[in-house]
């Protein structure tokens, strides 16, 4: 979603600015922008196009202090009017900003009523109109008396003419200050800053900052603030020529460093939060999701405690939730809106709060009482890949540490790893036939990821199906057009899918397995590598259907680093 990105510096902005929107696009965008101070001037570009044809609209620009934007459109269509920055009124500020301001009708209504008239249809327009209009004279108390007018999220990054800084407001979306030497930066994710440097400051709501070229002042309610500069270790962003394919590759070493981050977090307090509480409720979104109904799974299995999951858009309403609840957020990005609100919801009604991330600097390490970090390393495809796997791993490790159970390496699991990449499961029918996933039990979360994986990337309509339901209505669709992917990892369950696969295969279905179990009666059957135990599967059984999808896509030449419609960070609700 949104990416801001901002530079004051020693070096020709244009360049800085650019690179950081290029690493911003794997959030997803419709329109991007920039706006350079040059001499006394504020020179905007704008378009409703990707970062590399903007540059090309672009001349020489000698500037020191600039801002860019990728837009996902929310209030307005995809147009270069309504992609940001913004200019006011008088063309002296131009803003961009990222999230969605609740009472925009009524601060509209105002500036109209002063005779300015909107250009855009865009909420984020107002704020550099605001920003012309406020009396007071400091800039930082002009974004302070804006800031606080606005409703909703609302974070904002504004120049202005004949000013040699950068100015910003952060309510909501996430916004970090890269400190460097005679140059600061701030973007909507450290990975586009990365490059430059590794000393971060995070903002929190309210804070305002000024940001010159050799210093970065912050102030909250008028009063300077101190804040903490941290270190932060980080994969720098590389150009990729597929970065899913990358990030499937890279599971072993995630998974490694992923044992080395719980075992770091997994302190006697977060042990004590999960082990005492009476219900543990897990919530998320999309594939995240799926690492939820994969945690209530184990976690009553392993720990025996009664557990619940919930998608994070639903969430906002439980009921039954007190204090002696903990609520589990999972989330890559950290900045899901609907799984933020689905914690603030917790938080309100007394329960504990725990997240599991994979970004040190998310607002959701910020909001949750606990935090867990992944260590899966930078994730820029959007569909989700390694930090699945080590979703998965990490919610077992958990479990496994809580009841004072070995687990299993993160060695022993790569060596599986290594077996089953040098498989494959696809077949060129499957570009047009009819697909479905099958699964039981814990095979069935797997059969969801699979099919959203597909979806996502392909855009084929397909979906899962528990084994035993599909014979109660969904097998009306099954032809001699159909493939179905099952995935059979459980010797308890073996009957009910060999029944199901026979089932599929005398209405002419195609059936490819992925099997630890043996013969299940499929067509074709991808063997798993056996673990010392079942409930790891669904670490494996995934890559293989990773890989399926990533193939079907590259075949029907699309991007699956970048499938349409589809935000990395979804940060609207
Ligand atoms: C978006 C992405 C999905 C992702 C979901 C949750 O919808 O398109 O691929 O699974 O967000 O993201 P999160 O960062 O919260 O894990």
């Amino acid at each position: 979603m949104c990416g801001i990105i901002g530079y004051v510096g020693h070096q020709n902005a244009k360049n800085v600015v650019l690179e950081g929107l290029k690493v911003l696009e794997y959030r997803g965008y419709d329109s991007a922008g920039v706006a350079f101070l040059e001499a006394a001037k504020l020179d905007v570009y704008k378009d409703a196009t990707r970062v590399d044809a903007l540059k090309e609209q672009i001349p020489h620009i000698d500037a020191h202090v600039g801002i860019g934007h990728t837009r996902w459109a929310t209030h307005g269509d995809v147009s270069a009017i309504n992609a940001h920055p913004h200019l006011s009124f008088d063309k002296n500020y131009a803003v961009v900003h990222n999230g969605v301001i609740d009472n925009f009708e009524e601060l509209k209504e105002h500036l109209l009523s002063q005779g300015i008239k909107l250009i855009s249809s865009t909420d984020s327009e107002v704020i550099a109109h605001m920003l012309a209009l406020c009396e007071e004279q400091d800039m930082l108390q002009k974004i302070k008396c804006v800031g606080s007018q606005l409703r909703g999220s609302a974070t904002f990054l504004a120049i202005r003419k004949n000013d040699d800084s950068a100015y910003v407001f952060k309510r909501g979306a996430s916004l970090s200050i890269g400190l460097g030497k005679g140059e600061n930066l701030v973007a909507s994710d450290i990975v586009a800053i990365g490059k430059y440097t590794n000393k971060i400051i995070t903002l929190d709501d309210d804070e305002c900052a000024k940001i010159t070229k050799d210093n970065v002042q912050i102030f909250k309610n008028g009063e300077r603030v101190k804040k903490r500069t941290a270190t932060i270790k980080y994969d720098c962003y590389k150009e990729c020529p597929c970065y899913m394919r990358a990030e499937i590759d890279e599971i072993p070493f995630a998974l490694k460093n992923c044992k080395k981050e719980i075992e770091k977090g997994l302190d006697p307090e977060t042990k004590n939060m999960i082990s005492t509480a009476k219900k543990i409720t897990f919530c998320g979104c999309g594939t995240a999701y799926h690492a939820c109904m994969y945690g209530k799974f184990i976690f009553e299995d392993i720990l025996n405690i009664p557990c619940d999951c919930q998608v994070a858009s639903e969430a906002d309403t439980l009921k039954f939730v007190d204090k002696d609840s903990v609520g589990i957020f999972i989330t890559q990005s950290g900045e899901t809106a609907d799984t933020l609100l689905a914690l603030r919801h917790f938080a309100n009604l007394g329960a504990k709060t725990l997240a599991l991330t994979n970004v040190t600097t998310s607002t959701i390490s910020k909001l949750a009482q606990k935090t867990l970090l992944l260590g899966a390393g930078a994730e820029i495809a959007v569909a989700a890949t390694k930090s699945y796997v080590c979703q998965l791993y990490a919610l077992y490790l958990i479990a496994m540490r809580i009841a004072n159970k070995k687990t299993i390496s993160p060695k022993r699991l790569s060596q599986a790893i290594a077996h089953i990449n040098s498989q494959s499961i696809y077949d060129e029918k499957i570009k047009t036939a009819n697909v479905c996933f099958i699964g039981k039990g814990l095979d069935y979360i797997t059969a969801k990821e699979g099919a959203l994986k597909l979806k996502e990337i392909t855009y084929k309509n397909c979906d899962a199906y528990q084994a035993g339901e599909l014979k109660h209505g969904t097998i009306a669709l099954v032809d001699n057009t159909s493939i179905a992917i099952a995935i059979a990892t459980s010797m308890r369950d073996k009957k009910r899918m060999c029944a199901t696969i026979s089932e599929l295969r005398s209405r002419s279905a195609q059936v490819i397995a992925i099997s630890s179990i043996g013969n299940v009666g499929a067509d074709s059957t991808l063997e798993l590598p056996s673990l010392c135990d079942e409930r790891l599967y669904p670490i494996l059984s995934v890559i293989p259907l990773q890989n399926l999808a990533l193939t079907t896509s590259l075949q029907l030449r699309l991007n699956p680093d970048k499938p349409r419609n589809l935000a990395k960070s979804v940060t609207v609700i």
